[in-house]
């Protein structure tokens, strides 16, 4: 027996002469909530669909709690999906859309009577069994959609954006929920998103795919903290892309001339020479603002550009010849900037820098 819930190894789905999904491999654990996180056409929900069963892989093989599912239809596989438009009965009640899968297998009405409380227990929908889905509210709805599918017990539960629809507040609201959901049941969760933040908070691990392939499978903090790619860095979350030159090396710490012919010090830095060139991440949460600013990294500029977030503001602040840094500042920190064309000081610690695509 495997120690891993779902293997999915090689996996290549084609189109026609379209590539899908391009030698895709995850091993998930039992219990683990993972993210399928991209945008849009990258191969989420096909990828899914292989997973539930209503899509076979052009390549590759899939397992799920150690079966190989090649010629296993999806109502006898251990998963279940929860689709991004809920496919509800809006006229049958809420007890009977979460029952319908025990019905049609014809279980036994007590049992079913048993599963349906608990479940509604579980998304805490107590007392709502008997009202028509036409008279729940969207938040309501989403909870039906997730008992309907954890009432058969599976060991794999899918879900497809399953919260797009949602205004912000209850999108957030859902999240907690879903994670205490898996956490009772604790049952495997694979989550396909094109919201960064939503896989940030939610997952254990985040697969973030781009045109079929998987560009870097990590944890969340690994993923916002060192993408190791361009894209992965520019994805998830906001970040300034500074691509320079090594100039000079000493131990790990490199300095590097920025194509705006700024000089940079870099830490971290052991797999870079002399002479290569480098991309770096820099996030605009990571720079300091202000007349005092005095980190190894300091530069004077002008403010370019001023938006008020109510928690922090962004600023995007000039530093010369073109270069143009994004700036995240929160209030109780820093009150001292204010109104473009105002001068100021950026600065960043050595190691608040990254080279992409470094270890
Ligand atoms: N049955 C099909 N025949 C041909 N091409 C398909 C088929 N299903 C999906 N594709 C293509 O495969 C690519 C991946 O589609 P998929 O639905 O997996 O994207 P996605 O990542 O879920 O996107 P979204 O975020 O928009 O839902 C797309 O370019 C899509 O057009
Ligand atoms: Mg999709």
């Amino acid at each position: 027996m495997s120690e891993f819930d779902v293997e999915i190894k090689n996996i290549v789905k084609r189109f026609g002469s379209f590539v899908a999904l391009d030698d895709v491999s995850i091993d998930i654990k039992k219990g683990e909530f993972i993210s399928l996180l991209g945008p849009s056409g990258c191969g989420k929900t096909t990828l899914l669909r292989i997973l539930s069963g209503f899509e076979q892989p052009t390549e590759g093989e899939l397992r799920i709690t150690g079966k190989n599912m090649a010629t296993v239809t999806p109502n006898k596989r251990p998963t279940n999906l929860v689709f991004q438009h809920l496919a509800l009965f809006p006229h049958l009640t809420v007890a009977k859309n979460i029952s319908f899968g025990l019905d049609v297998k014809k279980f036994d009405k007590a049992e079913i009577q048993k599963r349906v409380d608990e479940m509604l227990a579980l998304v805490q929908l107590e007392g709502f069994g008997e009202r028509k889905i036409s008279e729940t509210s969207g938040g309501q709805k989403q909870r039906v959609a997730i008992a309907r599918a954890l009432i058969n017990r599976p060991a794999v539960l899918l879900l497809d954006e399953p919260l797009s629809a949602l205004d912000l507040k209850l999108r957030e609201q859902m999240q907690i929920e879903l994670k205490r959901i898996q956490r009772e049941v604790g049952a495997t969760f694979i989550y396909v998103t094109h919201d960064q933040g939503e896989a940030i908070t939610m997952s254990d691990r985040i697969a973030v795919i781009k045109d079929g392939v998987i560009e870097q499978l990590d944890t969340p903090n690994a993923i916002y903290e060192r993408p190791k790619t361009k894209f992965v860095a520019s994805f998830i979350g906001q970040t300034n892309l500074i691509e320079g030159v090594v100039k000079s090396k000493k131990g790990s710490e490199v300095q590097i001339e920025t194509s705006s012919g700024h000089t940079l010090l870099v830490s971290n830095a052991e797999h870079k020479d002399v002479g290569e060139t480098a991309l770096l991440s820099l996030r605009p949460e990571k720079i300091m603002v202000g007349p005092d600013v005095a980190e190894d990294n300091s530069f004077e500029g002008t403010i370019a550009d001023v938006t008020y977030k109510g928690g922090n503001t962004r600023y995007y602040i000039e530093v010369g010849n073109g270069w143009r840094l994004e700036v995240n500042v929160q209030h109780a920190a820093n009150a001292t900037v204010s109104s473009v064309g105002d001068k100021t000081r950026v600065g960043w610690s050595s190691s608040r820098a990254f080279i992409i695509g470094g270890e």
